[in-house]
């Protein structure tokens, strides 16, 4: 079993170094040095370690920040960085970094927890929206410029930019010991949910965009993206170029039509994966 603490001396920032290569491969120009993350420590920013048996298997790392909006500026917390050892996912490291976080930015008196994942990535959008409750309504391009590691090379770091509500009903349930149940396909096909476009299955196995999609009408709607798109980017680049593109157009529009992600669906059964909009908060599920 893991357990979770702050990490704050030189060695431990080392440390979160060498995680930080095993995790993104590829370019150490993209590693997070160990000064810079001290300094941050030092001055409200939270690294936080998850360890077996003395060995560091995760981390996550944020630091204050401030938003402005029309009545002037707001503080928040910007979480950078979430990595898991390859080893160590899908049993709910992730899940419990994010979690430890969330306790000590409400500590820092903070409502608001913002960060970027790309949102082709299936497990990061079942972790952050579905099991961690954020929602989404701001799609950022090409937001890094071109990232050199081995995860990110060779599309536009497109991004979802999260919004975590952590006081919120709708947070603190999703994160309580009391699990809600996680909705699947049946549940939203049961409350007539709008299906914006039906993804081909190619014959090279992999799903393929459609040429066009609708634009959503009613109070939800779900848009599909692959379930495995690191593994599609590395046997197709130009097909993961094609999911970026059409993706950035779906996402743009409709949270220009006021729409937001509030919901994912990671279907087990079929391996399939959409993300849930709505036009207003959506409470299914919720009570
Ligand atoms: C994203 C990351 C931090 C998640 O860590 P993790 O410890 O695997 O996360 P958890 O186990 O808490 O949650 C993952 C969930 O996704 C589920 N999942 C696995 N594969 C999935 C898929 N293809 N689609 C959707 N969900 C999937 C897991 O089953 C798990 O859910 P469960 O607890 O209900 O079973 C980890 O995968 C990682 O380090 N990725 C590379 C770096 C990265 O992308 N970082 C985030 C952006 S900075």
């Amino acid at each position: 079993m893991w357990t979770i603490r702050v990490l704050e001396s030189p060695e431990e920032m080392v440390a979160v170094e060498e995680l930080q290569r095993q995790v993104w491969p590829g370019s150490e120009t993209e590693i997070v040095p160990a000064h810079l993350l001290i300094a941050a420590a030092h001055n409200g920013g939270l690294v936080l370690g998850a360890f077996e048996e003395g060995r560091l298997i995760g981390f996550v790392f944020g630091f204050p920040g401030l938003e402005f909006l029309p009545d002037g500026p707001h503080p928040k917390h910007c979480s950078h960085m979430l990595g898991v050892l390859p080893s160590h996912r899908n049993s709910g490291v992730g899940f419990a970094l994010k979690r430890a976080q969330w306790q000590m930015v409400r500590h820092q008196g903070i409502s608001h927890i913002t960060w970027t994942y790309d949102p082709l990535l299936s497990r990061n959008a079942y972790l952050n929206i579905a099991k961690l409750g954020a929602v989404c309504n701001t799609y950022l391009r090409s937001v890094y410029g071109d990232l050199r590691d081995g995860l990110n090379a060779g599309l536009p770091t497109d991004r979802f930019q999260v919004d975590w509500w952590i006081l919120t009903r709708r947070v603190e349930s999703r994160l309580s010991g009391r699990r809600r149940r996680i909705l699947g396909l049946a549940d939203f096909e049961q409350a007539q949910v709008q299906v914006l476009y039906r993804a081909a299955e190619g014959d090279d196995g992999w799903l393929h965009p459609p040429e066009q999609f609708a634009m959503p009408e009613g109070p939800l709607a779900l848009a599909e993206i692959p379930s495995d798109f690191l593994a599609l980017k590395a046997t197709d680049l130009a097909l993961a170029r094609d999911w970026r593109f059409f993706s950035r157009e779906v996402f743009e529009s409709v949270f220009k039509a006021g729409y937001l992600v509030t919901d994912f669906i990671f279907d087990r059964a079929s391996g399939r994966s959409w993300y849930v909009l709505t036009n207003g908060e959506s409470t299914l599920g919720e009570e």
